[in-house]
């Protein structure tokens, strides 16, 4: 059955987790789709992880739509949700809205991410009018990395957590039917899950999240020159296509490939 933003909702109504994945290409969409995970973000981070840049900030929206496309062709049942990048949303309500409306007609999007609190409430409120699920994202935000300065774990303070809790209240009036939650500790991802009636999808945000969502090339071990706390290795895809190109390597050179079953 096709995870919708009704299934989604009903979700968490009922207690149960949902399960969200980063995906860049068709064949791996279709694997995750087989694996019956809820949701596909197509992060900017493919910026990082698909594209070698040192952060999400150079994504252009072309990029996002070419591969929001080639993930969505992957996609019976899971729901997939296309980032908007860096300063595609920021200039004006209708120039959001337009990129918005590519990720939905070309890409053929469930939904979009757009990371920030209540500043957003009037793009929000337009998108969702409009057809357009939404779904902030909230606490380490990687498009402002150049004002942070550093990636760092929010709502440690008393006024953090209020800000959190305040702009987690203002997105789902406005109309959001999802929230990522990003690095804060685990008990205000508790209490901002608690307050909401739609599900929050945490990275780094403890286990009373929602949902969860991590980037797959942590969880494949496939980006191996650093492992986030919050993320878990499930396969060592890194070391075994290693191993498997040098032995192909070594099987051209020693003429052992192509075998006569190799041959016409
Ligand atoms: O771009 C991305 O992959 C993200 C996740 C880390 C939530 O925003």
């Amino acid at each position: 059955m096709k995870n919708t933003v009704a299934t989604l909702t009903a979700m968490k109504r009922n207690g149960e987790k949902i399960s969200q994945l980063t995906c860049y290409d068709y064949s791996t969409a279709k694997l995750i789709d087989a694996a019956g995970i809820n949701m596909i973000l197509v992060g900017d981070s493919l910026g990082m992880t698909m594209q070698g840049y040192k952060d999400t900030l150079p994504v252009t929206v072309e990029e996002m739509i070419v591969y929001g496309r080639s993930v969505v062709r992957g996609c019976k049942e899971t729901f997939v949700v296309v980032d908007m990048p860096f300063m595609s949303y920021q200039v004006s309500i209708e120039e959001a809205l337009r990129n918005a409306g590519r990720a939905v007609k070309e890409a053929g999007a469930n939904a979009v991410k757009l990371e920030g609190g209540a500043e957003l409430v009037p793009l929000i409120s337009r998108l969702v009018d409009c057809g357009i699920p939404v779904m902030p994202h909230l606490g380490l935000l990687p498009q402002r990395i150049q004002t942070a300065g550093t990636y760092r774990i929010t709502g440690r303070t008393d006024a953090e957590v209020e800000k959190l809790l305040s702009d987690a209240r203002a997105v789902e009036a406005a109309g959001a039917f999802a929230l990522v939650l990003e690095c804060m500790p685990a008990e205000v991802g508790r209490r901002i899950s608690k307050a909401l009636t739609i599900p929050t999808i945490g990275i780094g945000s403890g286990i009373h999240c929602d949902g969860q969502v991590q980037v797959l090339y942590d969880v494949l071990g496939l980006f191996e020159e650093f492992t986030p706390k919050h993320s878990r290795r499930y396969a060592e895809l890194g070391r075994l296509t290693r191993e498997a190109l040098k032995n192909y390597a070594d099987d051209v050179r020693n003429g052992a490939f192509p075998g006569p079953e190799n041959s016409f």
